[in-house]
């Protein structure tokens, strides 16, 4: 028997319970992993609450880092003792050992840490489509990214500045505007007491930003939009705040021929080839220096709880790490 997080009913933090559970062997091409550290991430509190719906009971967390413990039949790209770590679906990484595909699991290089890892792969693939795909920052950009000292902020931050954007960033205190300018971020807004359509115009003179990163949702999304210079990109990601309302596309129009976009990581990563390949830039980066982790909160994983309230009440900056 081993312990993982399981929830038979949506609601705040108190229906997440840590049971033991039985993970048995791997099946054909799938692997047994040990998990030594699981990522916090914002789409758990999604799944937990119900925004995001899945058939009950069941369990939680993308993504996790650990040590192949048994391999399946046909599985010859792994092995017993070989590190390892994944983002994949349907949740459930907040656990000790976990039994999953092989196919979605990423061989872990030496100058990345458990730890590191699984503060990253979610995140930090995220920022990679989101610069690299979605739209791809170049030099000279000026980019606005909401929620700049989160977990996807600060990785984005780091990220743009090392590609030569000008990165703006909303944040919801003085201190994170601290860490986000710690971190890449030249103009931190602090969005709760500034205006920052109206920073934004300021800063760039007018023009506006050639994109929005907007994953707050429901609270930003008309000031987001009058960021944009003509023909900008809005990419909605997330909905930290709410889910948007409907969209009126003369909004879109009238603003001068804008695009919209609600990607999603798990179309990126969809293929295999894209799965390693954005892994493997992220690793880069991370291992050159160029964007360092911010491992800023862990917890033990039975105390998931008060990581998900945390979370929620806007009290964490960075990545979060689980330690089951
Ligand atoms: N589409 C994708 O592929 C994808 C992948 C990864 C993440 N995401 C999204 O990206 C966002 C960031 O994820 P994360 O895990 O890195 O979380 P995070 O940014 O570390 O935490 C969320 C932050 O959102 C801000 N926020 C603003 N209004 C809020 C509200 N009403 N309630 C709670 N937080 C609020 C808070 O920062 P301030 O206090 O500074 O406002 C809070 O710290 C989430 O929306 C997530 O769903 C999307």
């Amino acid at each position: 028997m081993t312990k993982a997080i399981r929830y038979d009913k949506t609601g705040g933090p108190e229906v997440m319970k840590w049971v033991d559970v039985d993970v048995g062997e791997p099946g054909e091409g799938e692997v047994r992993l040990r998990q030594s550290a699981c990522g916090l991430n914002y789409i758990d509190v999604y799944f937990r609450t119900g925004l995001y719906p899945q058939p009950l009971p069941a369990g939680l967390g993308m993504e996790a880092a650990g040590e192949v413990t048994a391999v399946g039949s046909g599985v010859s790209a792994l092995k017993v003792g070989d590190r390892v770590a994944y983002v994949a679906r349907p949740p459930g990484a907040y656990a000790q050992e976990r039994v999953l595909r092989a196919d979605l699991v990423i061989k872990l290089p030496d100058a990345i840490s458990d730890e590191a890892a699984a503060s990253i792969m979610l995140q930090g693939l995220t920022a990679q489509y989101l610069l690299r795909r979605t739209y791809r920052v170049k030099a000279g950009d000026t980019i606005l990214i909401q929620a700049a000292a989160g977990g996807v902020g600060l990785l984005v931050c780091q990220w743009a500045k090392a590609l030569g954007a000008t990165v703006i960033g909303t944040v919801g205190s003085d201190e994170k505007a601290a860490i986000a300018k710690a971190h890449g971020c030249d103009h931190p807004i602090v969005y709760t007491r500034e205006d920052f359509t109206a920073r934004v115009r300021e800063i760039t003179n007018g023009a506006g930003v050639p994109v929005v990163y907007d994953s707050i949702g429901k609270d930003t999304y008309a000031k987001s939009l009058d960021c944009l210079a003509p023909l900008g990109m809005f990419v909605s990601f997330g909905n930290a705040s709410g889910p948007l309302p409907p969209i009126d596309s003369s909004e879109f129009a009238g603003r001068g021929s804008l695009f919209f976009t609600r990607p999603t990581l798990f179309t990126y990563m969809g293929k295999r080839a894209d799965y390693e390949a954005m892994a493997a830039e992220l690793f880069d980066v991370v291992s050159s220096g160029k964007v360092k982790t911010s491992i800023n909160q862990r917890y033990a994983l039975k105390d998931v709880g008060q990581a998900h309230a945390d979370l929620e009440a806007r009290k964490t900056t960075g990545s979060t790490v689980l330690i089951p």
